[in-house]
């Protein structure tokens, strides 16, 4: 009976949604990590510290050399995200930022990149106060409108930099679109999706026309919240071999502990994606129905601008909602203080609850006449809806809202 009324909610919660990925569980589970790869024939990967491999004569090796340049448990990592994406490569980096560096480093003085106008602030940290240092010319477009795109992309743009949906104002930007308008530009032009918020559970960048997709794994990959990573999946030879040697060149990789972590976390993604999605779809449904909350901005609900072009291009929404306390700074500071469950941290994707207030902690660096244009106000509130009880992550907001505004209501 339980189990019937779980799977309707379940079908209903999907609904009009892009059909999930085939066979996604179960190359999550074994791609990269068969027992045959080792001597003591391991079912789980082992943790490889070693920094150096023997050779049995000079440069005549097992396929390991160094540790930079590859290592047995990155590799069952790497495997396995690729497979994941639908991708022919993977590599791992030390952190999300890692991989956007590594990635930029493709590009050489007098070089131009479009960047999407909202994104994580780190990344818009790095574009306009290091890659501009290195000569390399940055603007920013809101991708949503795919003519605001074509407008900006010049003679020297070599890089389409695109967040969807975009932290922390969740907008959605529709991947196939703008990676057709961007190649018919230019072939050259590599279109980059970070695909943070999604997981490799929700969406394919790849698939829609993207010729990489990457993560900060930090997030939904690792989903246990002890691990700083980054990853990129990709298909095209040349660039993959470009970044290969920017992965081992450049040094930004991730420790094999870290690597073994990411990898066991991945065993449940597919069970963690659709419950953040159950649980952040009932908070968003309450927060919208609440008098004391401005505007709830959630994906998977119909009231999101975007909601269309979500269900079309991806499998679920992850557990990240934004929404506009009613009021001033104080209310939504009475709010986040007074939550119980939810803790106040920045970051996102973990089992846990969080909460966090962009414009005085992650998007700090984003200077403010921009937040203020893209609506990063001091009532804007973002949650990470983690795995608990939903029941338990209601309660927690009631009481939260009731502290900010103890006569509404
Ligand atoms: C969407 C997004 N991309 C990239 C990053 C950077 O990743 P990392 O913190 O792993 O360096 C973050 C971090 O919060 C993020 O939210």
């Amino acid at each position: 009976m339980e189990q019937n009324h779980r799977q309707e909610e379940q079908s209903h919660l999907f609904a009009g949604f892009s059909t999930a990925f085939k066979s996604f569980a179960t190359e999550a589970i074994h791609v990269g990590q068969e027992p045959e790869q080792w001597k003591s024939m391991a079912v789980v990967p082992p943790i490889s510290l070693s920094t150096t491999f023997k050779q049995s004569a000079p440069g005549n090796h097992a396929g390991f050399e160094y540790s930079r340049s590859g290592n047995p448990t990155r590799n069952c990592l790497e495997k396995a995200v690729a497979a994941l994406d639908g991708a022919k490569y993977c590599l791992a980096l030390a952190s999300g930022l890692a991989a956007t560096v590594t990635i930029t480093h493709m590009l050489k003085a007098g070089d131009g990149i479009v960047c999407m106008d909202d994104v994580y602030g780190g990344t818009n940290r790095y574009f306009q106060r290091i890659a501009t240092e290195l000569g390399l010319e940055v603007s920013f477009a809101d991708c949503t409108k795919p003519e605001k795109l074509k407008a900006a992309l010049k003679a020297n743009t070599k890089l389409v930099w695109i967040e969807t949906p975009t932290n922390p104002t969740m907008k959605v930007v529709d991947i196939k679109a703008c990676s057709e308008l961007v190649h018919e530009h230019s072939k050259d032009i590599v279109v980059v999706v970070d695909n943070t918020f999604m997981s490799a559970y929700f969406q394919r960048p790849l698939a829609l026309g993207a010729d990489i997709c990457m993560y900060s794994a930090t997030k939904y990959m690792n989903g246990h919240s002890d691990v700083v990573m980054g990853l990129v999946s990709l298909n095209r030879d040349d660039l993959y071999e470009r970044l290969k040697f920017l992965q081992n060149a450049l040094g930004g990789v991730p420790s094999p502990f870290d690597c073994f972590l990411c990898n066991r976390g991945l065993k449940t993604l597919h069970l963690r994606m659709e419950r953040h999605f159950q649980n952040a779809m009932a908070a968003a449904k309450f927060l919208e129905a609440d008098p004391r909350v401005e505007r709830v901005i959630f994906p998977g609900l119909p009231s999101h601008p975007q909601h269309d072009v979500m269900k079309r291009q991806c499998t679920g929404c992850p557990g990240m909602i934004t929404f506009y306390i009613k009021g001033k700074l104080e209310h939504a500071t009475a709010f986040l203080s007074n939550l119980k469950m939810f803790a106040v941290a920045e970051s996102l994707g973990g089992y846990e609850s969080l909460a966090e207030h962009p414009a005085i902690m992650t998007h700090a660096s984003v200077p403010e006449k921009e937040r203020s244009v893209l609506g990063i106000s001091d009532t804007l509130i973002r949650l990470s809806v983690g795995l608990e009880n939903e029941a338990d992550i209601i309660e927690d907001l009631e009481q939260a809202l009731h502290a900010a505004h103890p006569k509404m209501k």
